[in-house]
């Protein structure tokens, strides 16, 4: 456990706990003729770890693009709360409501909305250090320029920035390889720095899409405690793209389901691992993976036999 305690807040949420953060209201998304999304809705409650599951294909990539604002919809609307700085007398800010569908991606980044990618999206040449200090550019007032002549203000700021990007890498536990190229590291390691880039923007909401993809069971384990700190000890609120259903299970607050671009099922773990609907998606496509594996090995001896004979 942690015990040290942090200067910066890594959360960039205003909102009091428990208040709707999120809101995707009824979005269809088509390319030509593939519907990806169809009036999918349902509501990521601040403080919260959403999780949102589902077989290849189902669309959980898309509904991350539409609301990073990569992807626009054809119907419904995506709105994100945030809220002002609380007041000196301790009463909340005032609450704005943002339509993210009308806006392009770098305005709702700046909204507070942080994401990492499927495919590791970092710049391997640099040390995980560069990589985290970029990830803080949003924040910064004085150009990079300004900050490499050291003066006044520039410096200041450069200071507050390190420091903020120190607390990252403490969190996330990369003090071993903050001064080693990314390039070098093991793959867990270099989704854990994507992670730290995400939360360098103090994020209002953290989006990640499937942070633990092609990982062993240990590391698998590892990453969910990394997302679990990042909750717990850091506060964001987060939703979470994953293809894995146990993998999730435990760490999350709220598990929305998607199949073949519709929602089937959307509450807490324990309601949704029982939803008959969810089980027969998942045990479906497990049917269709032992068919896959099956025709692979058919093939594979097919092969085999051609060379002996
Ligand atoms: N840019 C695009 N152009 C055309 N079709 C797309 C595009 N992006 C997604 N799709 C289609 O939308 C559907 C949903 O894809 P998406 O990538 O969102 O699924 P996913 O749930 O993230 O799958 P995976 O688990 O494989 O990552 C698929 O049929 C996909 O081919
Ligand atoms: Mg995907």
């Amino acid at each position: 456990m942690l015990t040290r305690a942090y200067q910066h807040s890594l959360n960039g949420s205003h909102l009091p706990s428990g208040r709707p953060l999120l809101e995707v209201d009824h979005i269809s998304l088509f390319f030509g003729g593939v519907t990806a999304l169809k009036d999918v809705a349902f509501t990521v409650t601040e403080g919260h770890v959403h999780a949102v599951i589902g077989p290849n294909g189902a669309g959980k990539s898309s509904l991350l693009n539409c609301i990073s604002g990569l992807y626009h919809p054809q119907e419904g609307q995506i709105r994100l709360h945030t809220a002002d700085a609380p007041h000196e007398d301790g009463t909340h800010g005032k609450v704005h409501t943002h339509a993210l569908t009308s806006l392009p991606p770098h305005r709702i980044a700046r909204l507070g909305v942080a994401r990492s990618f499927q495919n590791i999206e970092l710049f391997s040449h640099l040390t995980v250090l560069d990589n985290l200090m970029l990830g803080r550019h949003i924040h910064m007032r004085h150009s990079v320029l300004t900050s490499m002549l050291w003066f006044g203000p520039a410096r200041r700021q450069e200071i507050a920035h390190r420091q903020l990007v120190e607390e990252v890498i403490d969190l996330l536990q990369l003090q071993a390889f903050r001064n080693k190229p990314v390039g070098s590291l093991a793959y867990g390691i270099q989704k854990r720095v994507e992670l730290g880039r995400a939360l360098c923007l103090q994020p209002a909401l953290l989006l990640l899409d499937e942070p633990m993809a092609g990982m062993n069971a240990e590391e698998k384990e590892d990453m969910a405690r990394y997302v679990l700190d990042v909750h717990e000890l850091a506060g964001v609120s987060v939703v979470l793209i994953e293809h894995d259903m146990n993998v999730v299970m435990d760490i999350s607050d709220r598990v929305s389901v998607l199949d073949f671009g519709k929602l089937i099922a959307d509450g807490t773990p324990d309601e949704v691992k029982a939803d008959p609907a969810v089980i027969e998606a998942y045990l479906g496509a497990e049917e269709e993976d032992d068919e896959v594996k099956e025709a692979l090995r058919r093939q594979t001896r097919h092969v085999e036999e051609e060379h002996r004979g």
